[in-house]
């Protein structure tokens, strides 16, 4: 509102220059528009002109409230910069990233941020892990995805700066679930064990109810094992690398896996799989994937991708 006398003006004097001719045009400078006006332009007819949620546009899922300080993607301007421009796959909110310029986008998020002023920056606190310009791995327990699950005492979570992350057994190196939002808040920061990683993401992929089997066997039926290699950050999105082993113990096949988001109306998980095999192998994808064969793999260098679709609508 204060802001109001210092717009109104230029916007009065592009009303009285009214039908210019060619060679009596005068270069009036645009006026910049505050982070105010772009959000009441652009914002507010689903987050409401205050913030509050309460827009004007009926959604099935409603717009967050920016009042109260509840902000899954984080808080950050920065943060909320980057929901602004990508938006959020799987909800109405779109992105602006080719709507509004980055300074555009900077004064709306600033904006965005001033309607609660007196949370802190989740940021600053010093547990959470925040994945900004590089994938993130963390490793450590993760609790339980459901009551009738144990919590897993080796898992590994891999943060991309797209948002998603991803979350793995370490044992025999199975996805579990896709989260969308923040990543990881980590209590027992510096100490070896301790309680489990807490996953503050929403979940919005649950592989076979979060407990899924192995996925790998040799063409006559034996189950494969999958054997943890390394992990690879130095990319856009982290990679997670494995063997597949026999009883025995040799190794069949090298694998190097990439989760990654479509981009388009619906999104959707695909998770690539580069296979290195050197015998045959049979993949049985889960079935709720699309795949639902088991499809063999050649010996030699094969990309395997296994799509997952993700939830619509509200979920935790
Ligand atoms: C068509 C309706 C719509 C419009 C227009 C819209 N949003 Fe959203 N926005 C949503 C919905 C719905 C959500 C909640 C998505 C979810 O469930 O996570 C959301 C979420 C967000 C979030 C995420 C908050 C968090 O949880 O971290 C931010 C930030 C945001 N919007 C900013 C903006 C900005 C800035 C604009 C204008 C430039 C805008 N939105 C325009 C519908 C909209």
């Amino acid at each position: 509102m204060r802001y109001k006398p210092v717009i109104l003006l230029p916007l009065l004097i592009l009303g009285c220059n009214n039908s210019p001719t060619e060679s009596d045009r005068v270069e009036v400078p645009i006026p910049t528009q505050t982070g105010e006006e772009i959000y009441m332009m652009y914002c507010a007819s689903c987050h409401g002109a205050q913030g509050d949620g309460n827009g004007m546009i009926q959604l099935d899922r409603p717009a967050r409230s920016f009042v109260d300080g509840g902000f899954s993607f984080g808080n950050t301007v920065y943060a909320i910069s980057k929901t602004t421009a990508s938006g959020i796959p799987g909800t109405p909110m779109p992105p602006f990233a080719d709507i509004l310029t980055q300074q555009q986008i900077n004064r709306v998020a600033t904006h965005v941020r001033s309607f609660s002023p007196t949370i802190e920056d989740a940021s600053l606190d010093q547990t959470e892990m925040v994945v900004v310009d590089k994938p993130l791995v963390a490793r450590g327990m993760i609790p339980a995805i459901n009551s009738e699950l144990q919590l897993h005492p080796r898992g590994i979570v891999i943060g991309n700066p797209d948002r998603f992350s991803y979350e793995y057994r370490v044992d025999d190196v199975r996805l579990l679930s896709v989260r969308q939002g923040r990543f990881i808040q980590r209590v027992d920061w510096g100490e070896r064990g301790g309680s489990p990683l807490e996953l503050l993401g929403r979940m919005v992929v649950l592989v076979e109810e979060g407990n899924p089997v192995g996925m790998f066997s040799t063409q006559s039926g034996s189950t494969l094992r999958a054997q943890l290699r390394a992990t690879n950050t130095m990319q856009e999105y982290g990679i997670i690398k494995y063997d597949l082993i026999t009883q025995k113990g040799d190794i069949v096949a090298s694998i190097s896996e990439t989760c990654v988001p479509t981009t388009g109306t619906r999104t959707l998980i695909e998770q690539r799989l580069i296979i290195d095999a050197k015998e045959p192998i049979l993949i049985q994808p889960p079935p709720s994937t699309d795949v639902s064969n088991a499809p063999l793999i050649p010996v030699g260098e094969h990309e395997f991708v296994i799509t997952h679709a993700i939830y619509e609508g509200n979920t935790k």
